[in-house]
C-alpha cells in the first residue's frame, strides 16, 4: 500500500488522501485501481486538473470511451473526445454547454443500456452551487449482501432490461424515439446479479428504474419486484452522500454502485467534467 486512505462509509467508498493525481507513480495508480475494486468508489479532494490532465489521469486507469453526445447533440470539448461535460450553464446563445441540467438525476449506473457499459466514471468538480447538487453513491455489493434471501431468490438467474430511451435527467437520448414500453425500447439485458470482473464480489445490477423490465415476467409482476429491489438497494445504510468542493474527483465503479444527484437552483452554476473508463468485459452473471 502506498496510498493513505479512509473509508467514506462502512459500506461504500474510500477517500484517498495526500495525492496529486497529475504526478502519481505506477505503484500508486495500481493501488488506486485496487482500492476502487475493493471500495467501489473513490474520493480525491484538492485536485487542479485541466481537461487534458483529467483525461491523461483517467487513461492511466484504463482505455477511455469517447463521451456520449450531450442533450443538445454536441460532442463537447474540441480535441478531447473523451471529455463529457455535466453542467446546467448555458452559452451566449442560450444552449446548454453540458448535460443533465439542474434537476434531479435519478438513481442509475452509467450507460447500462449498452451491452458493454463503462467500467468506471470519474467526475471532477470545477464550479459548485452553494447548496444542492450533492451526488449520492450506493454500494450494490453491500445491498446484495444484506438482501433478504426470499427477495434474492426471486432474481437469481434472471436478467433485467436496461432502458436506453431516457438519461438520468429524464431527457430523451439523441436519435431515440420516446417510448414507455420496456419491451420495445432500446436497451440491453444484463444479469440481475453480476460478479465483479476483478474482485469477484457479487453485486446487484439494476441500472435504472424507468422502463426497466425483468425478462420473461408479466409487466405488473416485474414492476412490483423491481420496486421492491429498488427500495432495498437505495436504503440509507448502503449510501454515501457527497457534498462537493471545487477540485474534488469522485470515481465510481459502474459494476458495483448506483449514483444519483440532488437538484439545485437552476440560476446557480454547476460545472463538472467527466471521463469514463471503458468496459473490459460485459457484465457477467454471478
Ligand atoms: C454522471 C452523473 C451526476 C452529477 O456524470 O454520470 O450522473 O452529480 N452525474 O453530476
Ligand atoms: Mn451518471
Amino acid at each position: 500500500m502506498t496510498l493513505n486512505t479512509r473509508p467514506l462509509t462502512p459500506s461504500v467508498g474510500l477517500e484517498v488522501l495526500g495525492v496529486d493525481l497529475r504526478h502519481i507513480d505506477m505503484p500508486q495508480v495500481a493501488d488506486l485501481a485496487s482500492c476502487l475494486d475493493r471500495a467501489s468508489a473513490l474520493l480525491v479532494r484538492g485536485q487542479t486538473l485541466t481537461p487534458r490532465e483529467l483525461v491523461a489521469f483517467s487513461r492511466r486507469l484504463g482505455t477511455l470511451d469517447e463521451a456520449p453526445v450531450n442533450e443538445t447533440g454536441k460532442t463537447v470539448v474540441e480535441g478531447l473526445p473523451e471529455l463529457y461535460v455535466v453542467s446546467n450553464i448555458k452559452d451566449a446563445n442560450g444552449v446548454a454547454i453540458g448535460s443533465l441540467g439542474a434537476g434531479e438525476a435519478v438513481w442509475h449506473t452509467d450507460m447500462s443500456y449498452l451491452e458493454n457499459p463503462p467500467d468506471a466514471s470519474a467526475l471532477y468538480a470545477i464550479e459548485i452551487p452553494s447548496e444542492g447538487g450533492d451526488t449520492w453513491i450506493a454500494g450494490m455489493a453491500a445491498a446484495l449482501d444484506a438482501m433478504p434471501a426470499g427477495l434474492r431468490a426471486r432474481i437469481e438467474g434472471r436478467r433485467i432490461k436496461h432502458d436506453g430511451t431516457y438519461n438520468s435527467g429524464g431527457y430523451v437520448r439523441q436519435g431515440v424515439t420516446p417510448t414507455d414500453d420496456p419491451l420495445t425500447a432500446p436497451g440491453a439485458l444484463h444479469p440481475a446479479i453480476i460478479q465483479h470482473p476483478r474482485s469477484s464480489r457479487e453485486a446487484l445490477y439494476l441500472g435504472r428504474r424507468r422502463n426497466a423490465w425483468i425478462e420473461g415476467m408479466e409487466r405488473a409482476k416485474s414492476d412490483a419486484l423491481l420496486d421492491a429491489l429498488w427500495a432495498h438497494a437505495t436504503r440509507p445504510e448502503f449510501t454515501y452522500k457527497h457534498r462537493w468542493q471545487v477540485g474534488d474527483l469522485l470515481i465510481w465503479d459502474n459494476r458495483a454502485t448506483l449514483h444519483r444527484r440532488d437538484p439545485f437552483d437552476p440560476a446557480a452554476r454547476r460545472l463538472m467534467h467527466r471521463t469514463q473508463i471503458s468496459g473490459k468485459s460485459i457484465p457477467i452473471s454471478a
